[in-house]
């Protein structure tokens, strides 16, 4: 089956080309050592001397770990200028390579597929394997559904999980599992899902807590508050420790439908399993203190932060700045975002327009002005001409 759209082939035939010419006659200077261009690879973003390096190094590796990292950076460079057919070229000429019979170098192009986001071609890799003579095992199976996971082809995780297990007799494994679960729920199906952690007990497949807290967040989310807790018991019957990551679903859920104090009440029971909140627990009780129009303890929640041995990240600052102008403080506001800039996490457009026109209307021009140099300093491409037109709206000498 070709894969290859016809516009794009000719084009892919001269790349193949290149990198066979390169391969025969520009083999590298002996002075230059696989781990210094192993390093040059890692730093180039220019996807064609990524290519470059790529194919003068790629020959010269022997581990199957070196040759998987360097081919999924390469193919991240090129994923990234959408040069997909180059992706195809690329992943293609490794199927005449000597180890194409070993599992663990196939698997590693069906991953390049899933990186790139081309699942229908990590799909054919896999069926590809009889004809290159690779055999399968979970190994393949798990990176085929790690391909789709990672180009978000959820539907196409169940269905695959049932047939290829059946056909090719794969027994799948606690990293399948996950993944199916995870899929299913992706599909707001938790309710599949309770059903396959049912198989997973009766095959005595270890159930690890990122499984239970994928379900919870889902079912959470779904507002099925009953399943959730029954999956929380069970999880805990099973000798299964929820850790800061399960807790804080059950924190969104509270911060988003109840009040400051169940909020606290799910951080009071971790702190006696000896968990400690991390900086999205904190944002969710800060955001519900705003929610619940309590600004003075949603600032004082952000100034503890450090105290608590947490740091604020980029949603710790857009939502505080954004409740704070609808407040009308913008002085606090100021404050925040110039501690957002320290951190190099500077909010979105929209809320950082709610507070320079809350500066104007305040008649604080000069903050207001130094607040939009700021930002086109730092972020040059970024909503550049947003950021023009509302000092032309606004009166405000552009800088
Ligand atoms: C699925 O992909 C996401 C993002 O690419 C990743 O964070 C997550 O760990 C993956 N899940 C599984 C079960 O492999």
């Amino acid at each position: 089956m070709s894969f290859l759209s016809p516009s794009s082939s000719s084009s892919s035939r001269n790349f193949v080309l290149f990198l066979h010419i390169r391969h025969l006659c520009s083999f590298p200077p002996p002075s230059t050592s696989i781990s210094a261009e192993k390093s040059k690879l890692q730093s180039e973003h220019d996807p064609d001397k990524a290519l470059a390096i790529y194919s003068s190094l790629s020959p010269r590796l022997s581990s199957p770990v070196s040759s998987r990292y360097a081919l999924d950076l390469t193919v991240r460079r090129l994923a990234k200028s959408r040069r997909f057919s180059d992706i195809a070229s690329l992943v293609e000429a490794q199927k005449t390579h000597p180890q194409i019979t070993q599992e663990p170098f196939l698997s590693s192009l069906i991953l390049a597929y899933g990186r790139a986001r081309m699942p229908h071609q990590a799909i054919q890799t896999f069926l590809d394997m009889d004809r290159l003579g690779t055999p399968r095992s979970a190994v393949s199976f798990n990176a085929l559904l790690t391909a789709c996971n990672h180009s978000q082809s959820f539907d196409q995780v169940p269905h695959l999980f049932s047939q290829i297990t059946h056909d090719y007799k794969i027994k799948p494994n606690k990293i399948s599992y996950g993944i199916l679960i995870k899929s299913l729920c992706e599909l707001g199906q938790p309710e599949s899902a309770i059903s396959i952690l049912n198989q997973m007990k009766e095959r005595r497949i270890e159930i690890t807590v990122v499984t239970y807290t994928t379900l919870l967040d889902s079912l959470y989310k779904k507002g099925e508050i009953e399943a959730a807790q029954k999956v929380w018991n069970e999880m805990r019957d099973n000798g299964c420790s929820p850790d800061v990551a399960t807790f804080n679903v059950r924190i969104m859920r509270a911060a988003i439908n109840e009040k400051p104090d169940d909020v606290l009440k799910v951080f009071d029971e971790m702190l006696v399993l000896g968990l400690k909140p991390d900086v999205v627990s904190y944002n969710y009780l800060m955001t519900c203190y705003c929610k619940n129009g309590r600004m003075g303890d949603a600032k004082r929640v952000y100034e503890g932060l450090k105290e608590k041995g947490c740091l604020p990240n980029a949603a710790t600052f857009r939502t505080l700045l954004h409740y704070l102008c609808r407040n009308g403080d913008f002085d606090v506001g100021l404050d925040v975002f110039r501690a957002s800039a320290k951190r190099g996490k500077i909010p979105d457009f929209g809320t950082m327009k709610s507070l320079v026109e809350g500066l104007v209307k305040s008649e604080k021009l000069e903050e207001a002005q130094g607040l939009i140099a700021e930002v086109k300093k730092r972020f040059p491409d970024r909503s550049l001409d947003a950021w023009k037109k509302l000092e032309r709206k606004l009166r405000l000498t552009g800088t």
